[in-house]
């Protein structure tokens, strides 16, 4: 079992509970089975949750969360849904697991949101990706976040990807992007 290694998910969690200072507001690009909700949901006064998929937000309405607001809408249209500014945002692409694989997050609504989402992210908050290249879709996703995301301007922006780099050269990775 490694530590650090292990999972990038959990990573995400790790780089968020110890690195965003305030905890106020929290966005889920990807509610999907709401495990990133619910770790979300423990720390942060308010988290707002995303998927276009209405069984995913049926599914986590059972749980009567008080401080979470689930949007059945895409997170391409972020800025439709929340008017404050935030100081996360984490997106778990690809499909919902044990889901239609058909369903999955696109480049061009993915990259639309990202941009959206950095317009109302705080300085010193967060976005944090975990981007699956194992599929087609994956890669033409990555491939365009990549390509924005190493253009942002550097002296607002940190930009770090976490890939492990002994295995699958299409093993999944974690985009971090840090609003200075
Ligand atoms: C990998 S799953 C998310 C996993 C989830 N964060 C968890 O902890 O279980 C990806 C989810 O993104 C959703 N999705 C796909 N396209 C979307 C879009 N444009 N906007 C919001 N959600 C989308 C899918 O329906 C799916 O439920």
């Amino acid at each position: 079992m490694f530590k650090y290694l292990g999972n990038i998910t959990d990573l995400s969690h790790y780089i968020i509970e110890n690195f965003v200072v305030d905890k106020n507001i929290a966005v889920d690009e990807t509610l999907g089975n709401g495990g990133d909700c619910d770790f979300l949901s423990e720390s942060f006064k308010k988290v707002y949750a995303f998927d276009i998929q209405s069984v995913a937000i049926e599914e986590y309405k059972k749980k009567n969360k008080d401080n979470v607001k689930l949007i059945c809408d895409s997170h391409e249209n972020i800025e439709k849904h929340i008017t404050e500014e935030i100081d996360v945002a984490i997106y778990n692409l690809g499909f919902l697991p044990g889901g239609d694989k058909s369903i999955t997050t696109e480049a061009e609504s993915t990259l639309k949101s990202i941009k959206e989402t950095l317009k109302i992210l705080k300085n010193g908050g967060f976005a944090i990706l975990s981007v699956y290249i194992g599929h087609n879709e994956g890669l033409r996703e990555s491939e365009q976040i990549l390509k924005y995301a190493s253009s942002l301007p550097k002296d607002k922006y940190g930009v770090m990807i976490h890939k492990v780099i002994n295995r699958s050269e299409r093993a999944p990775y974690l985009l971090v992007i840090e609003k200075k």
